[in-house]
């Protein structure tokens, strides 16, 4: 397991961020059984990286007793809602159509849950196991407007994908 988080080298881009982040996030959480430890880890890694611009950042689970309801797991950042139904939300609209929601102005998706008034933008990436079960989503938050883009959404998906099969 690694002992420490990797830093970023001198003039890092994004997506070589994301890649050097991914490998991390594999090594640490790798044959991990717990879901919920490779969420919290795969939570520290990310908003440690990205700090400031990810605000919050964190997962949301279904609920094993309620399919159709995501309840809230590790995060790091402000007190999060501890309850989405799929029919609410970003994180609700990417359970539901378990597809990446990439929302440059939370204020003009219909239905975003304010949890923290301070977010702007945010990117919402399912998380599947590796019999295609919906297990989570991760949620990102950002205060700055329009704070991700396509790469954000690609690194973010290519964690996502190995995050409960590494
Ligand atoms: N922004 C989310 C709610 C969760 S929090 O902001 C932590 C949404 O609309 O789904």
């Amino acid at each position: 397991m690694a002992e420490a988080m990797s830093r970023a080298p001198d003039g890092e881009t994004k997506a070589e961020a994301y890649a050097r982040l991914k490998a991390e996030i594999e090594s640490v959480v790798a044959g991990e059984t717990s879901e919920v430890a490779r969420y919290a880890s795969a939570a520290c890694i990310l908003a440690h990286a990205f700090s400031p611009r990810y605000f919050w950042t964190g997962f949301y689970m279904v609920d094993a007793d309620k399919p159709e309801e995501l309840v809230v797991g590790p995060y790091q950042g402000t007190l999060g809602c501890l309850r989405i139904p799929f029919s609410k939300g970003v994180c609700g609209a990417a359970a539901r159509e378990r597809r990446t929601q990439l929302v440059e102005d939370v204020h003009a998706f219909p239905g975003h849950i304010a949890c923290d008034g301070r977010t702007n933008s945010e990117i919402v990436v399912p998380v599947l196991r590796a019999d295609g079960s919906l297990a989570a989503v991760l949620d990102v938050d950002s205060e700055q407007p329009a704070a991700f883009d396509a790469e954000d959404q690609a690194g973010l998906e290519a964690i996502c994908a190995v995050l409960l099969t590494a």
